[in-house]
């Protein structure tokens, strides 16, 4: 069975979820307040004005869900932690009953044939670490180093491929700069901070889990290709790109914050936040990237006269760029390109020589149930062939891509959308929890099966 790093002579398949938006029970088995709980439990922060408190029960459905995963016919199954259910306080207090959930998970996709591929960190930060301040609290990165290790201890004699943070871009400029996730802080450069701890902890936790015997130990961004319109668009482009890219694989890749990102993120030069030996600690610390790919973005320069682009909030300090987004679009709006895919595979290959995995790919749409309940989701279909024919196309140029890991399963928590946005190959019912395979779940089946 697989359970390393997929090799590179073929491309592997899997799918992912995450913790917060599939399990619900969050007040059971001793599991901690997070700070999506405390997130979306503040009016006007979650379109639908939902948590996930219930989401896809998947909790006490595991079995269930895993049957479907591997009746997909993928070798890969990525999932994520919660941080407050192994410790509810962020630090300190195990919590067993946690640690027995993933234990089980991990035993019943292996049961099946299934390899583990674990994130340690998608988004849920124990409440009572935010109450410290969170990831601008350098002790986060400690905490998290930490947690790293009691998680490993527990799962690491099955799960051999783990990656700390997902899209930790999020993490720190959704966070912390838009405010538009958890936990809902718009403070700007605060984000850069946020950025550097993350960065820290992922550095911390790879040191320990590598002295611990892992060998495949990864991060997963949402790295992104930006298009400028026009030449003048150019410098601009170049501190999104900054603050998007070129913050993560910079100390990655260099051990170093390159001058066009300090030039547009200042605090990434204070001393106090960057500490000597800090970035010579990051550099080299992952085995292998995983990428999220949805969409590209058309960059033009801003028109003063016209209103601030609300994205640009998750840009601090970049400068007066505008995004134009084409047709065809998902129902979350994001633009349709899969050749965006192929050109950060190809790049990224060439900028990191690190193996690299397409962690997470798929679309929203509205997916009408038809009179017989059945979801004829064709524009997924053709999202997914395209982005895997897109990927197969970026091996053929020389990059080493190991993997396409759909996401998701399960229609599920889609974060500041609630459940307006559904992702899933598979439906499911809100009132009831009844899962119905979707006609893409059916056309992944085929498509794997021929290859
Ligand atoms: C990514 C997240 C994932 C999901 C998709 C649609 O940014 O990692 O949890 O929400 O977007």
């Amino acid at each position: 069975m697989p359970r390393h790093l997929p090799g590179p002579s073929t491309l592997a398949f899997g799918v992912a979820t995450a913790a917060y938006q599939i399990e619900g029970a969050t007040q059971e088995d001793g599991r901690g307040p997070s700070i999506w709980d405390t997130f979306a439990a503040r009016p006007g922060t979650v379109r639908d004005g939902k948590d996930g408190s219930v989401a896809c029960d998947s909790y006490h459905r595991f079995d269930e869900d895993l049957d479907l995963v591997s009746g997909l016919g993928v070798d890969w199954y990525r999932f994520s932690i919660a941080w407050p259910r192994v410790l509810p306080e962020g630090a300190g207090q195990v919590e067993p009953r946690g640690l027995d959930y993933y234990d089980r998970l991990v035993d019943a996709s292996l049961a099946r044939g299934l390899s583990p591929m674990a994130t340690l960190y998608h988004w849920d930060l124990p409440q009572a670490l935010e109450d410290r301040d969170g990831w601008l609290n350098r002790d986060t990165a400690e905490a998290f180093a930490d947690y790293a290790m009691v998680v490993h201890e527990r799962l690491g004699d099955r799960v051999q491929v783990w990656s700390t943070h997902n899209e930790p871009w999020c993490a720190a400029y959704l966070g912390y700069a838009a405010g538009v996730h958890a936990p809902g802080r718009k403070e700007g450069g605060a984000g850069h901070r946020a950025a550097h701890h993350l960065l820290l902890g992922h550095g911390l936790a790879a040191g320990r889990l590598h002295e611990a015997g892992v060998e495949d130990l990864g991060i997963v961004l949402n790295l992104a290709p930006f298009w400028p319109e026009t030449p003048e668009a150019e410098e601009v482009t170049d501190g999104i790109d900054a603050i998007r890219n070129r913050v993560w694989l910079g100390p990655l890749v260099d051990g170093a914050y390159d001058d066009g990102l300090l030039a547009v993120a200042p605090e990434l030069a204070d001393p106090q936040l960057v500490r000597d030996g800090d970035l010579e600690m990051i550099r080299g610390s992952a085995d292998w990237l995983g990428i999220n790919y949805y969409t590209p973005f058309h960059t033009t320069l801003a028109d003063p006269s016209v209103a601030r682009h609300p994205e640009l909030d998750a840009y601090p300090g970049a400068g007066a760029v505008s995004f134009v987004v084409r047709e065809p679009r998902t129902d979350i709006g994001w633009e349709v390109d899969a050749n965006g895919l192929e050109e950060l595979l190809v790049d990224t290959h060439r900028r990191t020589g690190l193996p690299l995995l397409v962690t997470e790919n798929g679309a929203a749409y509205p997916d009408d149930r038809t009179v017989d309940g059945t979801v004829d989701d064709q524009d997924r279909i053709g999202y997914l062939r395209d982005h895997i024919a897109a990927t197969d196309r970026a091996r053929a140029a020389g990059a080493d891509v190991r993997a396409y890991v759909v996401w998701t399963l399960l229609d599920n928590f889609e974060w500041a959308e609630g459940y307006t946005k559904t992702f899933g190959v598979v439906h499911v019912d809100a009132e009831d929890q009844t899962r119905t395979p979707k006609a893409s779940y059916r056309w992944l089946v085929d498509h794997l099966a021929a290859r």
